[in-house]
């Protein structure tokens, strides 16, 4: 599967992911418009033909030479349709990953935009998984590419062919432990892989003109991480928060978002940037809090609470991250940064002790309470203290709210867990294993 186009059946899709294809729409309404205003004739996926599979190189050799080599497949399907100036077609990159794959499955679930077509650059790295996307298959809305965003002349190939009106940007390194234990990663992706796609994006860009010119974003998709650690009872960051990240992570993907500012400030980029809180819900790999107490607690194995586990984050359930995407992608105002969180801060323990409970409901064990799993471990070095999001601009000026409370979005998401025992058992084969040892062997 690794590298093919992804494509299956429509009526497929609601089958295999009932959960993804009832989340709410949110204001749909208004981004409908919003999208079908920027829709030109033949757009909006109406006019797709199969088309063959080109094979390219990552550095552009085509054909017999290209088959000897490490092949990217790019099924040009929908890539346009007719003029440089009316494709309805979007590029995700990293959108093999938890947010990505959530946001690529609502995107062509969503009655504003389902009948748009996307072109989904990802490297597969560990955190990339083509089964998030199986309900995709034979979806000819849906083209996948395996690639690098690094790599330039892929992403201008990409560029010209598929012609996108708009990039969202999720690809990056995005575990903080990770970061700690090898940041050279994180500064590749998250700022070079940046740098190469802006320059790709302003490329194509400057060469569109009139509507499409106008119409074009580019979405930078990142974290709160990049305003630093609040005190406790410090106000919740809002869009104007001096920057001071504290780790790799945060230091990479705060790099990227000054690039994107950069970028439009002195070439005229039409961009977005988010910052969002701590995500949760379905295909979140089990190395990040809660899906990995979930697993660990269906396991029997231990539970890892950092430090006093007092640390405090805003939750946001990924189905409203992802509408709020949508809603910024279709109604920010260019240039802005907008927040976006759950306006739900809890300490790590709490959201623990809420995984247990609700496992003790479900999945109840013989040998006692799923609590009694729980063990402190040494703490994370240079551990944030407290994230929180002040959301109310982007409530204000696009009318976004989390439609999911952390007691509903839990859970949805500790019961698609219990749901997908063999998507937890795929992904904890191979390097999910090396990670383990390498995190907590030393702990
Ligand atoms: P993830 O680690 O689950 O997925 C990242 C994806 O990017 C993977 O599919 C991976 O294969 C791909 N990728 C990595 N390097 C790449 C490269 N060089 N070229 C192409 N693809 C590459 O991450 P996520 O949790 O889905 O986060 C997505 C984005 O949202 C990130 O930019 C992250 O900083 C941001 N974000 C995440 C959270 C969160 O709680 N997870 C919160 C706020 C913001
Ligand atoms: P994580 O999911 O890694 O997200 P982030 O570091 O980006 O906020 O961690 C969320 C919180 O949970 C963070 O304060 C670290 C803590 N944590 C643990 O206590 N134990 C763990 O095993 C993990 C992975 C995280």
């Amino acid at each position: 599967m690794r590298g093919n186009a992804v494509q299956p059946p429509p009526q497929a899709r609601a089958a295999a992911a009932p959960a993804l294809a009832a989340r709410p729409a949110g204001a749909a309404g208004s981004d409908a418009d919003s999208w079908s205003k920027l829709t030109r004739t033949g757009g909006a996926g109406a006019g797709c033909r199969r088309r063959p599979l080109t094979l390219l190189r990552a550095d552009g050799v085509r054909g017999r030479a290209a088959r000897r080599s490490r092949l990217i497949p790019i099924d040009t399907t929908c890539a346009g349709s007719g003029s440089p100036n009316d494709s309805m077609t979007i590029l995700v990159t990293g959108g093999a990953g938890f947010i990505g794959s959530n946001f690529v499955l609502d995107w062509l679930a969503d009655p504003a935009t389902r009948g748009l077509p996307l072109v989904n650059l990802d490297a597969l790295t560990y955190a990339g998984n083509l089964h998030n996307l199986d309900a995709l298959r034979g979806d000819a809305r849906h083209v996948f590419v395996q690639g690098d965003i690094c790599e330039r002349a892929l992403l201008d190939r990409i560029f010209a062919e598929h012609r996108p009106r708009a990039v969202v940007h999720f690809a990056a390194e995005s575990h903080v432990d990770r970061s700690i234990l090898g940041p050279g990663a994180f500064i590749r992706t998250n700022v070079e892989g940046t740098f190469a796609l802006l320059e790709a994006a302003r490329a194509h860009w400057g060469a569109l003109a009139g509507d499409a010119r106008a119409a074009f974003r580019f979405l930078h998709v990142s974290t709160d991480e990049v305003y630093g650690s609040l005190a406790s009872d410090a106000p919740a960051f809002t869009e104007t928060h001096p920057y001071e990240p504290n780790s790799p992570y945060s230091a990479s993907k705060a790099a990227s978002d000054h690039l994107v500012r950069a970028w439009h400030h002195t070439y005229g980029l039409p961009v977005l940037t988010t910052n969002c809180s701590n995500n949760y819900g379905p295909f979140q790999f089990p190395e990040k809090l809660i899906p990995l107490m979930i697993v660990n607690a269906l396991a029997g194995k231990p539970l890892p609470v950092y430090g006093d586990g007092l640390q405090v984050r805003d939750w946001l359930y990924v189905a409203d991250h992802c509408r709020a995407i949508r809603a910024v992608l279709a109604r920010g105002r260019v240039g802005e940064t907008y927040n976006i969180g759950g306006w739900n801060e809890q300490p790590n323990v709490e959201i623990v002790r809420t995984i247990c409970a609700l496992l003790d409901e479900l999945r109840p064990q013989p040998q006692g309470p799923h609590a009694r799993l729980v063990q402190y471990v040494a703490d994370r070095p240079g551990h944030d203290r407290r994230y929180a999001i002040d959301a109310r601009k982007i409530e204000r000026e696009l009318g976004w709210r989390p439609a999911e409370t952390f007691a509903t979005g839990i859970r949805k998401t500790v019961q698609w867990y219990l749901e997908h025992a063999a998507w937890v058992a795929e992904v904890q084969s191979g390097a999910y294993r090396d990670w383990v040892a390498a995190n907590y062997g030393r702990r």
